[in-house]
Formats: structure tokens, C-alpha cells, sequence
């Protein structure tokens, strides 16, 4: 098992290596090499990110790296080539700009491919194989520490290209949850190599629900001396837009100044109750919301401090509420 996972990254490696040639030799390299231009990246950081190109061909990766049976077999556990129905195998990325996935040892675990331009969906990702699980992994994390062994803070965002344009810029710990709502793992990860961690998702709907499960899942992990905080955008922007029409202090002020988790918490379930506080049933409403999210909180200091804001909000003494709320059960974390 451990022979063939050493042999798995060997080969990821070796296409991320294939991907970022084709990126500087192919012939479409001019026209790659100017979206990404176009886009503010410079050559130090597509290499920094081992950005590459998977060329239009269907036989690419199968060609370069497929001529013996048993190494095809491979390709197609790793899922960089397909099979079709009639047994005819293809390469899984064709014509898309390359983010290798590295996991935080540094080895290539997946890839992620945005189209240039034309049909077909924006970001395919490489679907999960064995060495790839997407919700242990975070796009960025191994890159940000190689900038910084203890990060000054983490920013967690939705794509590829906010990471990289966030580290174009000099905000050099950011990090992407692939796809998916940021899970406990992630941030528990996060949370091992700083103590700050600020939520940064798209200024849409989705970033929105993002950032709620973020929080519900951040949760369990919320011990005395983490902060863990949210900057909400503009609609329609993203980090990877706004940084690049704010630049990096303006950006890096706004991170300062992102809302407080227990901010958040309140404002999000006040908003998203169908009753006016002036109520009792509306009160008994946000206690019955806040309740069983409070109790989750890991840290006792943050449990009080949520506890006496809602007395606050409930019009009640904090000792009054004390009866409905129990000691958290012993937390994984
Ligand atoms: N994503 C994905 N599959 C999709 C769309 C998005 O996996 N079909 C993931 C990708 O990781 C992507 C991130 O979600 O980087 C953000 O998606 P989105 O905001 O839609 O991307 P854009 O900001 O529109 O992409 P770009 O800036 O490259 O135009
Ligand atoms: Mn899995
Ligand atoms: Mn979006
Ligand atoms: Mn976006
Ligand atoms: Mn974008």
C-alpha cells in the first residue's frame, strides 16, 4: 500500500511537472501565458503555484505517460485519464489552465482546471482517488507555509485564482476549501498553524451559505485564544477581484476589521428570523436557534460571551438563561 501511494505522488508530480511544460512550450502557450497575464499573475507566481497547462489533445497525459497497461491503470485510479463506454481511454483535463493540489507535505494530490474561455463547466477538479480527499486538503495551505511556518493569520476563500491572486498581492496565507463547505478538518488544520482565521467567501448567495457553514462547523474548535472572523464582500466581487482594484492595503484593512464570529452568529440568526424580537415568540425563537449552536463552542469563555448576548438580546439576566444551556459534551477536537 505504501509503495503504491509513494508511487502515486511520484506520478501526480510528474504530470503537475508535464502540465507547467505544456504551459511554456506548447503551441498554444502564448495564448495561455496572456489569460494569465491578463489576469495579474506574473511568471514568479505561476511558478511559485507550478501553474500549468493541460494541452486540447485527448491523449496528452495518456500518450506521455500511459504506454504500459499497468501505468494506465494508474492514471485512471488517480483520475487523469477516463474510460469510455467502448474501452477507449482520454485524458480527464484537455485545454485548462492547471492549479495542482498539494497536500501539506507538498506532494500533488489532485488537480483543479479552469477553462480559458468557450462551453463547458468553468473549474473541473479531479474527483477524489485514494491519496485525494477533498475535504483534508485546502488549495494553498502547503504554499503559505512555505512563506511563513506560523501564519500570521489564515484566509480562507472559495477558488484557485483568489489564493493566487491574494499571494500576487503579498497576502501570502491564503487558502481554498476545493469546491465544497470549509469542514472541521480544514480549519482544524488552519487553526494548528495560527490563531486567526478569517472566512472570505464570494460577495453571492453561495459565499454567503458558505460562511454559515463555515461557522457551524468552526464551532467545535473555538478554544480560548483562536479568533476566528468574517469579511463579507460587495456583491459581486471576489478576494481575486477586489484585491486587484484595491490592492493589498486596502484589502489587508479589511481583514483587519472583519466581523467577530459572535457578531456574525447574532446578526445572521436575528436576520434570518421570521419574527421581531419585540415578540416573546420571537425571543423564544433565537434562544431555541442560538441554543444548541452555543453549546457546541469549545471554549467556555466564548460559551459566556454568547450566553450574556442573548440574555442582552432576550431582554433577561444571564442568570436566568444559565438552567437551559448544559456543559458541552467532551469535544473531539
Ligand atoms: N468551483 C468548482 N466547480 C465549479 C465552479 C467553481 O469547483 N463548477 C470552485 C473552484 O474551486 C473555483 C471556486 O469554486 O475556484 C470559485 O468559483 P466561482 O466563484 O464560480 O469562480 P469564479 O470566481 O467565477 O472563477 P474565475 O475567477 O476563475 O473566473
Ligand atoms: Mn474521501
Ligand atoms: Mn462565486
Ligand atoms: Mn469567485
Ligand atoms: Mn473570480
Amino acid at each position: 500500500q505504501r509503495a503504491q501511494a509513494a508511487d502515486d505522488y511520484a506520478q501526480m508530480q510528474q504530470v503537475a511537472r508535464y502540465f507547467s511544460h505544456q504551459l511554456r512550450h506548447h503551441e498554444n502557450s502564448a495564448r495561455v501565458i496572456d489569460y494569465l497575464k491578463g489576469r495579474g499573475l506574473s511568471g514568479d507566481i505561476v511558478k511559485q503555484f507550478q501553474i500549468g497547462y493541460a494541452p486540447p489533445q485527448w491523449d496528452g497525459v495518456l500518450s506521455t505517460f500511459g504506454q504500459k497497461s499497468a501505468a494506465r491503470t494508474q492514471l485512471r485510479d488517480l483520475k487523469l485519464i477516463n474510460r469510455n463506454d467502448q474501452g477507449r481511454e482520454y485524458d480527464f483535463f484537455r485545454d485548462r489552465i492547471m492549479f495542482p493540489i498539494r497536500d501539506r507535505r507538498g506532494r500533488v494530490v489532485g488537480f483543479g482546471g479552469r477553462i480559458l474561455e468557450g462551453d463547458g463547466p468553468k473549474y473541473l477538479n479531479s474527483p477524489e482517488t485514494r491519496i485525494f480527499h477533498k475535504g483534508r486538503e485546502l488549495f494553498g495551505f502547503y504554499e503559505a507555509r512555505q512563506a511563513h511556518r506560523q501564519l500570521p493569520q489564515a484566509v480562507i476563500v472559495e477558488g484557485y485564482m483568489d489564493v493566487v491572486a491574494l499571494a500576487q498581492h503579498g497576502i501570502d496565507y491564503a487558502v481554498a476549501s476545493l469546491g465544497t463547505a470549509t469542514t472541521t478538518e480544514q480549519l482544524q488544520m488552519l487553526f494548528r498553524a495560527t490563531s486567526r482565521v478569517v472566512c472570505c467567501y464570494d460577495g453571492d448567495r453561495a459565499g454567503r451559505d458558505a460562511a454559515w457553514r463555515a461557522l457551524e462547523n468552526a464551532l467545535p474548535l473555538l478554544k480560548d485564544g483562536l479568533e476566528l472572523a468574517f469579511l463579507f464582500l460587495p456583491d459581486g466581487e471576489d478576494p481575486d477581484s477586489l484585491v486587484r482594484q484595491e490592492g493589498q492595503q486596502k484589502f489587508s484593512q479589511r481583514l483587519q476589521g472583519a466581523q467577530s464570529f459572535t457578531d456574525y452568529f447574532f446578526g445572521h440568526l436575528i436576520d434570518s428570523l421570521d419574527m421581531s424580537l419585540a415578540n416573546d415568540a420571537g425571543k423564544s425563537n433565537l434562544l431555541k436557534q442560538a441554543k444548541p449552536l452555543i453549546e457546541r463552542v469549545a471554549s467556555e469563555f466564548y460559551r459566556e460571551l454568547m450566553l450574556e448576548r442573548l440574555a442582552q438580546l432576550l431582554g433577561r439576566e444571564t442568570s436566568q438563561l444559565n438552567s437551559h444551556f448544559q456543559r458541552p459534551q467532551q469535544s473531539r477536537y
